[in-house]
């Protein structure tokens, strides 16, 4: 009973007819799910609170988790307060070194930003996201666009459009399709409002990177650490990008292999999401699915790969840790949480 349109862009710029179509979905007020090169987003009019509001509803998301801002240029003028900043300088020097990329800045919020988008938070998230039909639709909609991950809320994000209809069908109005995301993990968001920046969420832009461009460490904010009433990041919940089935992460290869046989003693069937080195070492091991090899590409596949094993069913699903730095924080970030009770 699939209910949403889904469209392939022709060629992806500015003029192409499906995005002038989506643009004007997002301009009258509805919602458009699109690619970003890190997940799917589920869009609408920052600008617009009805519209805002209806991302909540269609996500069944709390109020009281802020929305990220998208936009297709560096002039924040009216959405950010850069002003305001400890160190404006700061913001500029890593909006020239990641935009576009999957680098969310944290920023005083600016007069033209709903409190909707926000949570009521006096700060906004703002990224500038790299991919074609991402800053293709922004344009040709003219107005910044508000966009979590296209998942229900607490599940694993969507990297396909498929993912998206799986989640949330029928529930917003306009589904550009297109293809796997590239990234895979969501973006890193990073709080520059305090005097020293810090990571809310691990993601697609590695800490090193970070420090190397500021030429300072960085540090990493713990849950719950400065107390605020709204979530400071709402990825930071316990269970949160979470599959259906048990999620497992072992020490190495032979715990994981003892698991399995554990639960095939015990009547129940657990899935393994093994690198292309795994697999080869344990072909009798099923069901299993391959995430490639590399952090690069153990990203890009992860969540397609948690979605397939809930979908053949599985009780128990089972993944040996990753190395951290680099994109391993944030792989061992979504593993842990999603592992959570
Ligand atoms: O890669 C991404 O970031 C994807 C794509 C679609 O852009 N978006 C995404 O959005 O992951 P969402 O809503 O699933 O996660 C946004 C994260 C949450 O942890 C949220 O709490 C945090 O960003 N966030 C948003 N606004 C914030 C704010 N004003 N202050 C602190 N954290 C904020
Ligand atoms: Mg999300």
């Amino acid at each position: 009973m699939a209910t949403t349109a889904v469209a392939v862009p022709k060629h992806g710029d500015a003029s192409d007819p499906i995005l002038q179509r989506a643009a004007a979905v997002l301009r009258r007020g509805g919602l458009v799910a699109f690619p970003t090169e890190t997940v799917y987003g589920l869009g609408a009019n920052a600008l617009d609170p009805a519209a805002v509001a209806r991302i909540f509803e269609a996500k069944q998301r709390p109020l009281n988790d802020p929305l990220i801002v998208h936009v297709a240029g560096d002039d924040l003028d009216g959405l950010a307060r850069l002003d305001q900043l400890p160190d404006p300088g700061r913001a500029r020097q890593l909006m020239a070194a990641f935009w576009p990329g999957p680098l969310t800045l944290v920023l005083p919020r600016g007069a033209r930003i709903p409190a909707d988008v926000t949570a009521g938070l006096d700060k906004v998230a703002i990224r500038m996201p790299d991919h074609p039909i991402a800053l293709a639709l922004i344009r040709a909609a003219g107005v910044p666009v508000a966009a979590p991950s296209a998942n229900r809320f607490g599940h694993v994000s969507p990297t396909t459009a498929r993912h998206v209809l799986d989640d949330l069908d029928g529930r917003f109005d306009l589904l550009i399709d297109g293809g796997p995301t590239p990234i895979g993990v969501e973006s890193t968001v990073l709080d520059l409002t305090g005097d020293e920046p810090a990571i809310l969420r691990p993601g697609g832009i590695a800490r090193e990177d970070i420090e190397r461009a500021l030429g300072a460490p960085v540090r990493v904010a713990r849950r719950a650490a400065d107390g605020a009433a709204a979530m400071p990041a709402p990825g930071m919940l316990d269970r949160h990008y979470a599959p259906r089935a048990r999620l497992h992460v072992c020490a190495g290869l032979d715990e994981l292999l003892a698991r399995h046989a554990e639960h095939a003693a015990a009547g129940r069937r657990a899935g393994a999401l093994l690198t292309d080195a795994q697999s080869e070492a344990c072909a009798g091991i099923g069901p299993q699915f391959v995430l490639g090899a590399g952090l690069a590409e153990v990203a890009r596949s992860l969540y397609a790969g948690l979605r397939a094993l809930d979908a053949a069913g599985v009780d128990a699903i089972l993944i040996t840790d990753v190395p951290r730095g680099g994109l391993g924080d944030a792989i061992a970030d979504r593993l842990r949480r999603a592992a959570a009770p």
